[in-house]
């Protein structure tokens, strides 16, 4: 440091600190730039994970607690419809409550409210069956057998025949200890009885843990978004594309978990803008004419179809 000046800055420090008002006004560009980092840093590592599968993932550690033992599908005897429906013995009600322990709980409840922390994400939320009113399928015995053998799946209630037709009737003779539940009547037991050949023994299907479902589905959408990110990238005459998106990953991943857009415009449009930019789509698109539409669709179906 032999020659000072040669090293003096230009703006002299010294003075800006000695003056409040310019001091403030730098703090206030260190702040407003930090803000910009750190919002960058926390879009850049938002994961592509919609708040359903969030939701979706929760219900299944819940429920992974009591996770299913994985078996081969097995020949079952058929069953006395009418003696097991009309009159359970208490070992019946004891293995339905056992069961209803080990696989309802976590949604519906240990009383059957329908107030299990798994079910706080679903909509609608898991049936409480101290209530009479706003039944799917119903809550006859009948009815409630159809849920248990076909689930409402759409609504995040499983099927659950993987069980034997005879855990099941326990389970729903468990269920009716809840409340005061219609008769069972012997009608109802023998359209069941002719709906489901209740009676004459069946193969129960192939049963795999939810663990290893949940792995095996995310790796097929982990497949399916890196085939179709490997056509965007071989594809030409992308523009349509890159021109109406901010962030053509999430862009594409936004679209990875339906399939409906694909043939649907309306539901293509809603989906796109229904979550502006989050989707990683650009907000320019409010504007696209009818023709860019079907050109951005047409595009964007043919980069998902080639899997
Ligand atoms: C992952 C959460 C979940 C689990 C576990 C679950 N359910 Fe459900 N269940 C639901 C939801 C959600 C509904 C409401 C569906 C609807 O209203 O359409 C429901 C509805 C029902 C209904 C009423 C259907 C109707 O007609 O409205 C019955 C009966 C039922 N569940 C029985 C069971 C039994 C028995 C088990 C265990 C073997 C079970 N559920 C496990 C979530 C669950």
């Amino acid at each position: 440091m032999s020659d000072n000046k040669k090293y003096q800055t230009e703006v002299d420090f010294k003075q800006i600190f000695s003056t409040p008002s310019r001091w403030m006004g730098l703090v206030y560009l260190v702040v407003l730039v930090s803000i910009i980092i750190a919002g960058k840093y926390y879009v850049q590592h938002q994961d592509y994970i919609s708040d359903n599968d969030t939701k979706f993932i929760n219900s299944i550690n819940v429920e992974r607690q009591n996770d299913v033992v994985e078996q081969k599908g097995q020949l079952q005897e058929g069953i006395d419809v009418s003696e097991l429906g009309n009159n359970p013995s208490p070992e019946l009600i004891a293995t339905g409550k056992e069961l209803f322990q080990a696989n309802c709980v976590s949604c519906h409840g240990e009383n059957g409210k329908g107030d299990g922390p798994a079910g706080g994400g679903l909509n609608p939320p898991p049936r409480n069956f101290h209530a009479e009113d706003g039944w799917t399928n119903g809550r006859s015995f009948a009815d409630m057998y159809k849920t248990l053998e076909e689930g409402i799946v759409a609504n995040g209630m499983n099927s659950y025949n993987q069980l034997t037709v005879k855990e099941r009737f326990g389970l729903i003779h468990y269920v009716r200890t809840f409340a005061d539940f219609p008769e069972v009547s012997e009608d109802e037991l023998s359209n069941l009885d002719l709906t489901y050949s209740l009676a004459d023994g069946r193969t129960t299907k192939n049963q795999i843990s939810l663990e290893k479902a949940t792995k095996l589905v995310a790796k097929d959408k982990t497949t399916n978004f890196k085939n179709v990110k490997a056509n965007f990238s071989q594809s030409s005459d992308v523009a349509i594309v890159t021109n109406n998106t901010i962030d053509v990953d999430r862009a594409l991943y936004s679209l990875n978990n339906s399939n409906d857009w694909k043939t649907d415009m309306s539901k293509f449009k809603k989906l796109i803008l229904s979550d502006l930019p989050q989707n990683g789509f650009n907000t320019k698109v409010v504007n696209l004419t009818d023709e860019e539409w079907s050109q951005l669709h047409s595009k964007l179906v043919g980069l998902y179809s080639v899997n």
